[in-house]
C-alpha cells in the first residue's frame, strides 16, 4: 500500500490522566486499525489556552501544528472522558483552536468517530452529544455509527490499561473501519 493511498485519522484524547481508561481505546484502536488505515495521536494538551487577540496562532509552533495535522488528516478520531455531563476542557480548548468563527473550521467536510469510556454506568453519552452539537458548528460529519460508550470500565480493562471486553473491542474495530470507509468516500468526491 502506497503511503499516499492510506486514510489518516487524527486522534485526539480529552484525558490527561497516566492510566487513562480513553488512552487504552486508543491503544486499541491503534492495535485493531487495518493496513490501510494510519492512525495518529496529536498530544492535544501542548496546546495553549485559546485566545481570541490570536486566532490565527501567529508565534505559536504548537497550534501551527496542530492545524497542519488537521488540514492533512483524512478523519478524525476522538476519545474521551465525560467531565461534569459534558466534555473535558482540554478537548474543547483543542476544538476551539481547530474552529474558524462563522461556522468554518479546519475540520470542515471532515468525517469524525467518536468513542468514551466511563467508570460510570451511562458511559458519555451526555458528553457525545456535545460533541456532535460542537462538530455541527464546524460542519464536521459525525459518523452515524457505532456509537461507542464503554460503561463501567474498571470491569472491561485489565490491570496493564488494555480493553479485554469482547464486545467493546469489536465496535472500536467496526468504529475504525467505518471512519476510513467514510473517509475514502469522502476523499472520491473532492
Ligand atoms: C472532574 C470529573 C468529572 C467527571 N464527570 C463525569 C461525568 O459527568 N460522567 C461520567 O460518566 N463520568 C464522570 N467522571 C468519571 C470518569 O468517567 C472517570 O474518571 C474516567 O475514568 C475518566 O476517564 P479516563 O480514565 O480516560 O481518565 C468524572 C471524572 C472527573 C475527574
Amino acid at each position: 500500500m502506497d503511503r499516499d493511498d492510506r486514510i489518516e485519522i487524527i486522534a485526539l484524547v480529552g484525558s490527561m490522566r497516566e492510566r487513562s481508561y480513553n488512552r487504552g481505546l486508543l491503544r486499541t484502536a491503534m492495535l485493531l486499525q487495518p493496513d490501510d488505515v494510519h492512525i495518529t495521536e496529536f498530544p492535544i494538551q501542548t496546546l495553549p489556552f485559546y485566545n481570541p487577540d490570536h486566532a490565527d496562532g501567529e508565534g505559536m509552533p504548537t497550534v501551527r501544528d496542530f492545524r497542519a495535522a488537521l488540514r492533512k488528516a483524512d478523519a478524525v478520531l476522538i476519545v474521551t472522558p465525560e467531565y461534569t455531563y459534558s466534555i473535558p476542557g482540554v478537548l474543547k480548548n483543542a476544538l476551539d483552536w481547530a474552529a474558524i468563527p462563522k461556522g468554518r473550521s479546519f475540520l470542515r467536510g471532515k468525517p469524525v468517530g467518536m468513542a468514551s469510556a466511563s467508570v460510570d454506568r451511562n458511559g458519555t453519552v451526555r458528553a457525545q452529544m456535545h460533541l456532535r452539537q460542537i462538530f455541527l458548528s464546524m460542519g464536521a460529519l459525525v459518523i452515524p455509527e457505532p456509537e461507542v460508550y464503554v460503561t463501567f470500565a474498571e470491569d472491561k480493562f485489565n490491570q496493564l490499561g488494555e480493553l479485554t471486553d469482547h464486545t467493546a473491542r469489536e465496535q472500536v474495530k467496526s468504529l475504525i473501519e467505518n471512519l476510513a470507509d467514510w473517509a475514502l468516500l469522502l476523499r472520491e468526491q473532492r
